[in-house]
């Protein structure tokens, strides 16, 4: 009983302590760090509980921007603003377009005597723009009730047009709320596009209707290696997939937060899953099961079959219908040419396309390079470019195609030297999947390599031997997360962070801006989000 009392008592105090509180608001620590911050005089302006918003009314984007205003402030802070729309100058925040004054996604922030002015190149714009707002209020362990902004006009724009992060819920499968927490997570960044990793030899994971057994088949393995061991197996199935009503809901879901998901169908290789429902697209026939072991397997689907290809465009039409991303992945790495070198029907058509081994490339590299553009040229009907990984160069691919660089930055340039775009992936500094500490003994199982966050945080997607003209090619940054040892929402949070934040300034910031002295004394108080907001994340290079 006296406990209860007590605790009773310490509740109170906690929440009174702080709802007189005032917080003071600090530009100078948010990640991504604004590209100018100029002080304005030496006042504050005081934001109130029961502050007014104004905005555009008749403008859904913006009408939804100032929604989100409102419900991060009460959510982070416990404060109450109130939307009014079209109020003007006599609102406390006023959220505005300017397309003259910044690029789509830039926006710049007025705070002055009477109130704070957020203008945005875009709706996009305005929105980065409410992160950052968001940002400099320091995290509290309770509400408050009075946020003080000191004078200043605070301005930004990212240095890239894609900012991604990769998902792989393939050899784990995560929720549907996991993946909108991790939306919420890129959305906190800065980012602006989801590559997701659906598909792979460990499982499928997206309903596709006119090929049922996809999901409902392709999507079970009834066990996995332990550790890594390939020789050794548990029998803890491992399955789950989404449904196109789930799909559409993630893509409206991360679109408010102007986030495109781009999803990755992974051909020709990394097709296990399917080929264990349709073996008569392998080049042998199967039977092939949905693979327990991790890794490069020389099953794929069948080049010479025209089957293969009318199953992929029928897979395509439904994924076109539910992604209105300008652009799809459809994959192309690490798919071994064995079976083709021996498979009759491939053979064929090697010898139909007229393809020949010659000093750069090999027959079945060209088949491969056939086959990428088959069904980029079946995008393109429905108005799509492709990605790829960068294994896509070897044989040869149409220019139009961009390149994911991944196995190190050299794809990247090379891509860049034949006039694609590029997105840099390299695995030395993007691959959240290994370890972020030299310590591994003492780390959850991850995959061999170390990338720690000063790595991160040191990459520069534009090579120093690039001209200006390939520089332009480069589309941008993103880091992936793959899941071969990751299982659950909290291990994959662990992973990714702090690590995103190095990434948000690589993918933002002009490189003459960054400084990882800077950034890392950053990352002392703004780890305080990931605890208030329940993430997991890394803490060995906090010093503490
Ligand atoms: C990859 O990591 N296999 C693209
Ligand atoms: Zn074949």
């Amino acid at each position: 009983m006296t406990k209860r009392i007590l605790s009773g008592i310490v509740a109170v105090a906690a929440i009174c302590s702080c709802c007189g509180n005032q917080v003071e608001a600090d530009f100078g620590k948010v990640i991504p760090l604004p590209e100018r911050i100029d002080t304005l005089g030496d006042g504050h302006f005081i934001l109130k509980n029961g502050a007014t918003v104004s905005y555009d009314g008749s403008d859904s984007l913006m009408t939804r921007n100032a929604q989100f205003l409102k419900d991060y402030f009460k959510s982070d802070l416990g404060m109450n603003l109130r939307l009014e729309p079209d109020l003007g100058s006599g609102a406390a925040v006023q959220l505005a377009v300017d397309s003259l004054a910044s690029g789509d996604e830039g926006y710049s922030l007025t705070v002055g005597d009477e109130g704070i002015v957020l203008s945005g190149g875009s709706p996009k714009g305005v929105f980065y723009g409410i992160q950052t707002l968001r940002k400099a209020v320091p995290a509290q362990d309770a509400g408050c009730s009075r946020v003080s902004f000191p004078l200043v006009k605070v301005s930004a724009e990212p240095r890239f047009a894609y900012r991604g992060m990769h998902m792989d819920v393939v050899r784990h499968w995560f929720p549907l709320s996991h993946v909108k927490r991790y939306i919420d997570l890129m959305a906190f960044h800065g980012m602006n596009t989801l590559h997701w990793h659906l598909t792979d030899d460990q499982g499928w994971r997206i309903e596709i209707r006119k090929y049922p057994e996809l999901a409902e088949k392709g999507s079970y393995r009834p066990g996995t290696m332990i550790g890594k061991d390939f020789s050794r197996f548990d029998d803890v199935p491992v399955s789950g997939y989404f449904t196109q009503d789930e799909i559409r809901e993630v893509v409206k879901y991360a679109a408010d937060r102007y986030i495109t998901v781009i999803p990755e169908i992974d051909l020709p290789g990394h097709m296990m899953a399917a080929l264990h429902c349709y073996p008569e697209l392998g080049c042998t026939g199967g039977p092939y099961e949905v693979s327990r072991i991790w890794g490069v397997m020389p099953d794929i689907l069948c080049a010479g079959n025209d089957e293969t290809f009318e199953f992929l465009e029928g897979v395509f039409d439904e994924v076109c219908g539910l992604f209105p991303s300008e652009y799809i992945h459809i994959g192309g790495d690490e798919a071994p040419r064995v079976r083709w070198e021996a498979c009759p029907k491939c053979q064929a058509r090697i010898k139909a396309e007229g393809l020949r081994d010659d000093a750069k490339s090999s027959a079945e590299a060209k088949l491969q390079s056939y086959f990428m553009t088959r069904v980029e040229n079946f995008l393109q009907t429905k108005g799509r470019k492709v990605i790829g990984w960068d294994e896509i160069l070897e044989g040869g691919v149409s220019q139009s195609a961009t390149i994911m660089s991944w196995r190190g930055t050299e794809g990247g340039l090379e891509a860049s030297r034949l006039g694609h775009d590029v997105i840099m992936v390299p695995l030395q500094y993007m691959y959240f999947d290994y370890y972020q500490s030299d310590d591994f003994d003492n780390e959850p199982l991850a995959m061999d390599g170390y990338v720690p966050i000063d790595k991160v945080y040191s990459f520069d997607p534009v090579l120093p031997e690039m001209t200006e003209e390939e520089a332009d090619h480069i589309l941008g940054v993103q880091a992936n997360l793959w899941a071969e040892y990751i299982a659950t929402p909290e291990h994959a949070f662990y992973m990714a962070l702090p690590r995103m934040a190095a990434l948000s300034e690589v993918q933002w910031l002009q490189p003459e801006l960054k400084d990882y002295g800077s950034f890392s004394d950053r990352l002392q108080s703004f780890v305080k989000f990931y605890d208030r907001d329940g993430y997991n994340y890394a803490r060995q290079h906090l010093g503490r």
